[in-house]
């Protein structure tokens, strides 16, 4: 029996195209691992009415990581009408798997680490090394959300304080609510994972971003909690930034930070910035991490414009297969995959149309599990 199971979802459009790739890369190291497809995406929404069917919910019970590419994903009535005809007029109504994903498994933790590689034409500056810690699955995306605004909630806003007076006259349809909803114990574990992450990996400072002076509820609450558990780590500063701000210091000078920990829609922007500072889509890995299951994936989406023609860069999904190889403890080969990426971007022979070359998906995959196989021959 090989050693892990690990759940292989491609999706659709290029996910199923670079999840080629990593596979390729993944063969070429003496990983022992069964891998087990799950149907997941937009052909099992129009023929099945659900995108993310119970049976690969089943799969990702049992197995000990998962590989997943990316779904196309539409808006709900646009989805309602490509359902196929059985099945129209029944209510059923699109939700996106992998949010689905993170809620059912309590995938709590998204990390996204970003790393420029020496030589890759698209960083914007050498040496830049970040790891974001995003909270995943509460905060403004909570989906607790109102519009219009029913009559008992706008009733207990027009009660429960004055700020709230400038809105006791609109009707429920003139405004909208989306609740920020933060709790001790989620913002406890993701900032406890952070502070754990940099002590495993001597990483000697974790900034907490927030916006504490106005938000002063809930980011107070999360940057209340940070100094708490930085207590806990006397060999790691803290260090705290308002989001605002920490976009404009991250362009500034990337090099005076390390880790970032921040609550969902902070942690959201900011890995994007993070990710584009090191070459974009192309190289954006996550993970999605709970304490059961984590499931690792590119940051990209399916691409439906370069569908089928093999030529996006694979860099982030191989990278992802990286994250996957650490998270399970075999940090020695996930090293080794960093390593031949970084020394096929360096060498600058192979590049994808974003890098400004015209290598192909599969040529990516295979020139970095050549480096693999030479290393493993010497
Ligand atoms: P996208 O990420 O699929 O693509 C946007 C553009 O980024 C592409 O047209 C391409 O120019 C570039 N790009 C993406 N991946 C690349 C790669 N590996 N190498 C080189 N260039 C790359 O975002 P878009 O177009 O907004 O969404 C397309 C579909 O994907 C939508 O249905 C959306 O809902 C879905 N989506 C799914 C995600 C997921 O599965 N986690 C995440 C984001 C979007
Ligand atoms: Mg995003």
């Amino acid at each position: 029996m090989a050693k892990y199971r690990i759940a292989w979802l491609p999706g659709d459009g290029i996910g199923i195209e670079v999840l080629e790739a990593a596979k390729i890369v993944l063969d070429a190291i003496d990983f022992e691992a069964e891998y087990i497809h799950g149907d997941i995406g937009w052909e099992f929404w129009c023929r099945e009415g659900d995108a993310f069917p119970q049976r690969t919910i089943e799969l990702l019970k049992n197995v000990d990581a998962a590989m997943f590419g990316a779904i196309t994903s539409k808006p709900v009535k646009a989805a309602e009408a490509e359902l196929s005809p059985a099945l129209k007029g029944k209510g059923l109504v699109y939700r996106s798997p992998i949010v689905r994903m993170r809620q059912l498994f309590d995938l709590y933790i998204s990390l996204r680490p970003c790393k420029a590689f020496r030589g890759n034409p698209l960083n914007f500056k050498e040496g830049i090394d970040l790891v974001v810690y995003r909270e995943n699955t509460e905060d403004l995306y909570s989906g607790v959300e109102f519009s219009p605004v029913p009559e008992e909630l706008s009733d207990v806003l027009k009660k429960l304080s004055k700020p709230f007076s400038a809105f006791a006259a609109l009707e429920g349809d003139e405004y909208a609510i989306s609740c920020k909803i933060n709790t001790r114990k989620g913002s406890e574990r993701i900032i406890r994972a952070a502070f754990e992450f940099a002590k495993k990996n001597g990483r000697k400072k974790v900034t907490v971003v927030h916006k504490a002076n106005v938000v002063r509820a809930t980011d107070g609450l999360f940057l209340e909690i940070a100094k708490e558990v930085a207590g806990d780590y006397p060999g790691i500063a803290m260090d705290e930034a308002n989001i605002d701000a920490m976009t404009m210091w991250l362009l500034k000078n990337p090099f005076n930070y390390d880790v970032l920990v921040a609550p969902n829609l902070y942690g959201d922007i900011i890995s994007d910035l993070c990710a584009q500072m090191v070459g974009g889509l192309g190289f954006g890995a996550s993970g999605n991490i709970g304490e059961k299951l984590a499931v690792f994936e590119p940051t990209h989406g399916s691409a439906p414009k370069y569908a089928g023609q093999y030529k996006v860069n694979p860099i982030a999904t191989i990278l992802a297969a990286k994250m996957m190889l650490d998270w399970l403890g075999e940090s020695e080969k996930g090293g080794r995959i960093e390593a031949a990426v970084a020394e096929v971007i360096a060498e600058g022979r192979v590049r994808t149309y974003d890098m400004g070359g015209s290598s192909k998906t599969l040529e990516m995959a295979e020139a970095i599990a050549g480096k693999l196989r030479v290393a493993a021959t010497v």
